[in-house]
């Protein structure tokens, strides 16, 4: 969603700018703007569509003078993605940048409107900057000077005003060469270094910079200069420590390395992440725990629970519903799996030996957060499965079990889930062992299947070719359909919202038990189904279910185990893996999915990093 930077220092500030907002392209937007301090005036420029159009104006302006400035990409929530409603809004001697949602915002614009205030825009965010310049304008009324400890009263006045959550990145005309901000509940990440200091929304856009980075908290404000950096925090805006962490990530990680997508490029790394994901965590012994990097907060907050939620959005609420089939088998621990959009809103029975768990491979979607933030303040023990580093899941969940994917920049999430699953797939086998509920026969062979996974997942990828044909065939169906059973049902899930997600075409995923309740209607010679069914207790039921598909005109495509001559013969196309364990099924089966998806859109010439009206991160309700 949005992405906001903000620089100050000795470089050009539009080229900083321009590269600050390209790393954060991948988040998606719509339009994108630039503001800078220059000659006692704004000098402010938005585009709509791509970052190129704000550069391409940027190249034809140089104002090489500017030592401050702020830029945006706007995801748009509130008004048209058109260029007044583009970022930054000036009003009066505010310019500013948002990222978030303002929700009182109608009565705080009438109340504006009634003083006199006249607006430009249709958005939330233009309503913050015009209150913040009132109140600035009010203080200083009465003859106050106007210095940065008012700015910050002005802004603490209004923050105490405002719902939603947010954080923004403005600065006053009247002040040259400081660069204010807040957050509140939408992060900030801060960076110095010796060429100046700068200010993102998240990690990706400092760490050409540094990877010396300071996280805001909700509550705290900040006042930048090109040599200093100084946070704030409560009502009473106490002067609060600069608090240094070092991110593990490297910029390199941030290319593409001559794939054509980054999409691409995160489907191969899979093998690669996920040996990450688990490296020094596998027991050695039969019966011995599995590394975990806070082992006694692990086995404390195991204890004595009898119930376990587990919510997520999008894909990684696919890995919730394979972490309840791991769970329930190998632990015997009733888990309940909820949407977070659905179960922040419902009356869930939590009891003191309830845990909760959280998926996000951002650790910033709001839905998922507010569900996080529900169960703590109802003291239920909390967990989370996520990727990036001190994201705000990651900061306020009691123990955090980090999946190792590294930076995903394309849209749809691969090498997230596939790490995600990885991470479950150990700590259900884990919970089983601490309950005394797993036999020796599930923990060797779970041991073994992780063990080996990374190169059974290349072994699969070896093959890429023939799933993106599988792919570009597809472009002449009208409808795709998902179909598997038990594991497989939340990978049919995931296989449909991939190829739905960066190919545009309808797709659906379906329990194969489900097709005779409803879904069996639409198939006709213009449907393909895909059928996922790895030779276990399911595979003749599923068999059969892809009959009742074939007799009435459907294309099949098969993915099932090597040498299953019965299914690959009931097949139009039959796609061969390797003879894996149960346990790790849901991890390659999803590989020629991610493929299939990948080569119809490619096909379709769609833009498969930021698919049309999507976001990476999606920090709005
Ligand atoms: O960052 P999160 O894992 O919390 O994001 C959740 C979903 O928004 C995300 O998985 C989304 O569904 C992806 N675009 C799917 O590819």
């Amino acid at each position: 969603m949005c992405g906001i930077v903000g620089y100050i220092g000795k470089n050009s500030v539009q080229d900083t700018l321009i590269d600050g907002l390209r790393r954060l392209e991948y988040r998606g937007y719509d339009s994108a703007g630039m503001a800078l301090w220059s000659n006692d005036q704004f000098w402010c420029r938005r585009s709509v569509g791509p970052v190129d159009g704000l550069e391409d104006l940027v190249q034809k302006e140089r104002v090489s003078e500017a030592n401050t400035g702020i830029a945006h990409t706007r995801w748009a929530t509130h008004g048209a993605p058109n260029e007044v409603n583009a970022h930054p809004h000036i009003a009066g001697n505010v310019a500013l940048v948002h990222n978030g949602i303002i929700e009182n915002y109608r009565s705080l614009k009438i109340q504006l409107e009634s003083e006199g205030v006249q607006f430009q825009s249709q958005t939330d965010t233009e309503v913050f900057a015009q209150a913040l310049n009132l109140k600035i304008e009010r203080a200083t009324q009465g003859g106050a000077n106007l210095n940065t400890d008012l700015v910050l009263q002005c802004l603490q006045k209004l923050v105490e005003e405002v719902e939603g959550h947010f954080s923004v990145l403005f600065m006053v005309s009247q002040i040259p060469g400081h660069l204010f901000g807040t957050q509140q509940g939408a992060p900030l990440v801060l960076s110095k270094s010796d060429f100046g200091n700068i200010a993102a929304s998240d990690v990706q856009a400092i760490l050409s910079h540094s990877s010396n980075v300071c996280f805001l908290k909700d509550g705290e404000s900040f006042v930048m200069t090109e040599d200093a950096t100084q946070i704030f925090s409560g009502a009473e805006l106490g002067l609060t420590e600069y608090r240094t962490e070092t991110i593990d990530w490297n910029p390199e990680q941030l290319a593409k390395d001559g794939y054509e997508h980054y999409m691409l490029k995160e489907i191969f790394e899979q093998p690669r992440v996920v040996s990450d994901t688990l490296s020094g965590r596998l027991p050695h012994e039969k019966g011995e725990s599995f590394v975990w990097d806070y082992s006694e907060k692990h086995e404390q907050l195991w204890k004595n629970i009898d119930r376990i939620y587990i919510s997520a959005c999008g894909t990684a609420y696919h890995s919730a519903l394979v972490a309840k089939y791991y769970i329930e088998k190998w632990a015997r621990i009733p888990v309940d799996v909820d949407l977070a959009s659905e179960l922040r809103y419902r009356s869930p029975v939590f009891s003191e030996n309830t845990a909760l768990g959280v998926i996000s491979q951002s650790g910033e979607t709001a839905d998922t957060l507010a569900v996080l933030r529900m169960a703590k303040s109802q003291g239920v023990k909390t967990f989370s499965i996520c990727n990036v580093p001190n994201s705000t899941i990651t900061r306020e969940v009691d123990l955090n079990y980090p999946t190792k994917a590294g930076p995903e920049i394309g849209v749809a999430s691969t090498k997230a889930f596939t790490t995600q699953l990885t991470i479950l797939c150990a700590l259900a086998l884990d919970l089983g062992r601490l309950r005394g509920k797993l036999n020796d026969l599930d923990w060797e062979n779970g041991h073994k299947a992780l063990a080996h996974l990374p190169i059974s997942m290349e072994k699969v990828l070896a093959n890429s070719e023939s799933y993106l044909d599988v792919g570009k065939s597809l472009a002449v169906k009208r409808t795709i359909l998902f179909v598997g059973r038990g594991l497989m049902f939340p990978i049919a899930l995931e296989g449909a919202l991939k190829l739905k997600e960066i190919s545009y075409r309808h797709a659906e995923g379906y329990a194969a038990g489900e097709l005779k309740h409803g879904p069996i209607a639409l198939v006709d010679q213009d449907l393909a189904a895909i059928v996922l069914a790895p030779s276990d207790e399911h595979l003749p039921k599923t068999l059969s279910n892809l009959e009742e598909i074939k007799s009435r005109g459907g294309q099949i495509i098969g993915l099932g185990q090597e040498a299953n001559r019965e299914f690959a013969e009931l097949c139009d196309v039959y796609i061969d893996l390797p003879n894996i364990d149960w346990s790790v099924s849901p991890i390659l089966y999803v590989l020629p999915l991610q493929l299939i998806s990948y080569g119809l859109a490619d096909f379709l010439g769609c833009n498969i990093d930021k698919p049309r009206n999507l976001a990476k991160s999606v920090t709005v309700e």
